[in-house]
C-alpha cells in the first residue's frame, strides 16, 4: 500500500520523505491556505522534493474553468495530478483531463455510486473520505469495501485513495480491505509508530539496563 501525506507542509513532507514513507502528496484549498503559501509556489516546491503524484485542486465549479485551472496546475511538474470534485462538472473535466493523459484524482467521494462514475470517467484515483463520514456517524471504512468490492468486480484501474483518515486504525483498516493508497496528515503517520507496550517494554529494559552498570559506546 502507498502513502501519500496530506498536507501542503514543506518541512513536514521533508521528514516523511527522508524516512522513505512518502509515495506521493495530497493537498486541498484548506491544506494551501493552512500553509499561507501561492498555490503554485509550495506545489512546484512539493513536485521538486517528492517523486509520486502530487495532488493539486481546482477551485472552479464549472467544468470550463476547471479544465483551464487544471491545465495550469499540471504545467507545474508532470507528477502533477489535477484533483476535481465528485459533481458533475467535475466528472465532465475528469474525463477531459483522462483523455488528455492526465492523472486525475476525484475527492469528495461519500458512496459506491461516485466512485463508479470516476472510475468510468477515467479517474486515476478516487478519494473517499473515511473521517467526514465517521463525523456524521456513517461507518466510513463500509465506503472503502464497497469501492474495492466494485472495482475488482469489473477490473476498474482507478486506484483507491482512502481520504480524510484521522486514526491509526483507518489506516490499518484501509490495508486490510486493500485500498491501494492512504492519504493520512504527517502526525497520523507518525502515529503509527506508537505502542503503549512499546512504551512500558523500552521503560523497563532501560531500568534493567541502568542496573547493570555497562555502556555500549
Ligand atoms: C484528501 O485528499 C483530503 O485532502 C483530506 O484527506 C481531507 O481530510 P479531512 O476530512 O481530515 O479534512
Amino acid at each position: 500500500m502507498k502513502f501519500f501525506v496530506d498536507t501542503a507542509d514543506i518541512d513536514a513532507i521533508a521528514e516523511l520523505n527522508d524516512l522513505g514513507m512518502v509515495d506521493g502528496v495530497t493537498t486541498n484549498p484548506s491544506l494551501i491556505a493552512k500553509s499561507g503559501r501561492n498555490i503554485l509556489e509550495v506545489t512546484k516546491e512539493i513536485c521538486g522534493m517528492v517523486k509520486g503524484p502530487v495532488s493539486a485542486e481546482v477551485v472552479a465549479t464549472k467544468a470550463d474553468d476547471m479544465i483551464a485551472e487544471g491545465r495550469k496546475l499540471a504545467a507545474i511538474a508532470d507528477n502533477i495530478a489535477i484533483k476535481v470534485p465528485l459533481t458533475w462538472d467535475g466528472l465532465k473535466a475528469c474525463k477531459v483531463f483522462a483523455d488528455e493523459g492526465r492523472m486525475v484524482n476525484v475527492t469528495l467521494c461519500f458512496s459506491p455510486n461516485q466512485a463508479l462514475l470516476a472510475a468510468k470517467a477515467g479517474a486515476a484515483f478516487i478519494s473517499p473520505f473515511i473521517g467526514r463520514l465517521d463525523d456524521i456517524h456513517v461507518d466510513g471504512m463500509e465506503l472503502i469495501q464497497d469501492i474495492r468490492e466494485i472495482y475488482d468486480n469489473y477490473d476498474f484501474e482507478t486506484q483507491i485513495l482512502a481520504a480524510s483518515i484521522r486514526t491509526p486504525n483507518h489506516v490499518a483498516e484501509s490495508a486490510r480491505i486493500g485500498a491501494d493508497v492512504i492519504t493520512a496528515p504527517p502526525a497520523v503517520i507518525k502515529s503509527l509508530a506508537s505502542h503503549p507496550l512499546t512504551d512500558k517494554g523500552l521503560a523497563a529494559f532501560m531500568a534493567d539496563w541502568e542496573k547493570t552498570g555497562q555502556t555500549i559506546l
